[in-house]
């Protein structure tokens, strides 16, 4: 089938299960074009907790429709692409995160929620890269554990001089390469475009960026911005949306390096074949399921920003 006819099947078919299509910022663009929302890890919790859709179709990678199932679990949720894994969320076991308790009592332990359900059990709360900042403050203890990326826990830490926030030794592979160097020669290629990061980035690099953000909120400042040249700091898929939503302003990669392979795979046929069979689906067995909810749910209720 033609990429156009099936996208249009696409739509016909989840119209008829009542399914959401939901993607993420980094999916290719043929999933973008299909999606009822795409959107950064927050935007897409919340939809999937408040939707009535009985069917959530998860374009993303496995903690992000994990996420789905543990607000939604009386909902199917499919996963198109069963092999999308997040190469971060397998950094820390549920283990790293009692040791981590044990050796900082009383400290609350903040995930990020690029981490799988197992792990979300053994905390108190979880945050996005567009929540940290206020997740973190609504703590009132000083000592603070936030894991597993120690990028984002070093970014956080910059907004909190009277707190000690300690880190695991996660990092995202794709963000984690970009270097200080790549950005200066971006700069030198494109004189005054402004560079935009991702609190994923090492703090050198974080150091040179003119603004920080989760994937939407990058969307949303350079939509705002009266600037019309970015250099875009984080996977390349956010070039798609920025083009479309911008189509007056230029944008260019501070690296060609970031590319999330497990971000590309799905693809429409698999739409396609998961809204036809309702299969592969995702489901966290219920006692995980139960202790994650505590601290999702936890951060799905701090006001948005
Ligand atoms: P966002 O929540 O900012 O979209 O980030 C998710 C992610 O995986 C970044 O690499
Ligand atoms: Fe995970 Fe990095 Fe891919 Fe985001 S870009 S899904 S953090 S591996």
């Amino acid at each position: 089938m033609e990429k156009e006819q099936l996208q249009v099947e696409i739509r016909k078919l989840a119209r008829d299960r009542k399914a959401l299509i939901l993607a993420h910022n980094y999916q290719p663009p043929e999933i973008q074009e299909i999606a009822d929302l795409v959107g950064d890890s927050l935007e897409l919790s919340l939809k999937a907790a408040r939707t009535e859709a009985r069917v959530i179709v998860f374009c993303g990678v496995l903690f992000m429709a994990e996420t789905a199932h543990i607000v939604s679990p009386d909902k199917t949720v499919l996963f198109p692409a069963p092999q999308a894994c997040c190469a971060m969320a397998s950094m820390i076991t549920p283990e790293d995160v009692r040791v981590l308790r044990e050796k900082y009592p009383g400290a609350p332990v903040v995930t990020y929620v690029n981490s799988y359900a197992e792990v979300k059990a053994e905390s108190d709360i979880c945050c996005t890269s567009a929540n940290v900042v206020r997740v973190i403050a609504s703590l009132p203890e000083r000592e603070v554990i936030c894991l597993p990326d120690m990028n984002l826990a070093r970014y956080a830490q910059r907004h909190f001089p009277d707190k000690k926030i300690i880190y695991h030794q996660g990092f995202c592979p794709f963000h984690d390469t970009l270097t200080p160097e790549d950005v200066r020669r971006a700069r030198e290629a494109h004189p005054g475009a402004l560079f935009v990061a991702h609190p994923e980035c090492r703090p050198e690099v974080i150091d040179l960026a003119d603004h920080v953000a989760s994937t939407s909120g990058m969307l949303k400042f350079c939509r705002e911005s009266e600037h019309r040249e970015f250099i875009i700091g984080t996977e390349v898929g956010l070039l798609y949306p920025l083009r479309k939503q911008n189509p007056d302003k230029k944008f260019y990669p501070a690296s060609e390096k970031m590319l999330c392979e497990a971000m590309k795979l799905t693809t429409l046929e698999l739409v396609y074949r998961a809204l036809e069979t309702l299969e592969p689906r995702v489901e966290v067995p219920e006692e995980i399921r139960k202790r994650a909810l505590r601290a999702v749910k936890r951060m799905l209720e701090i006001p948005r920003g």
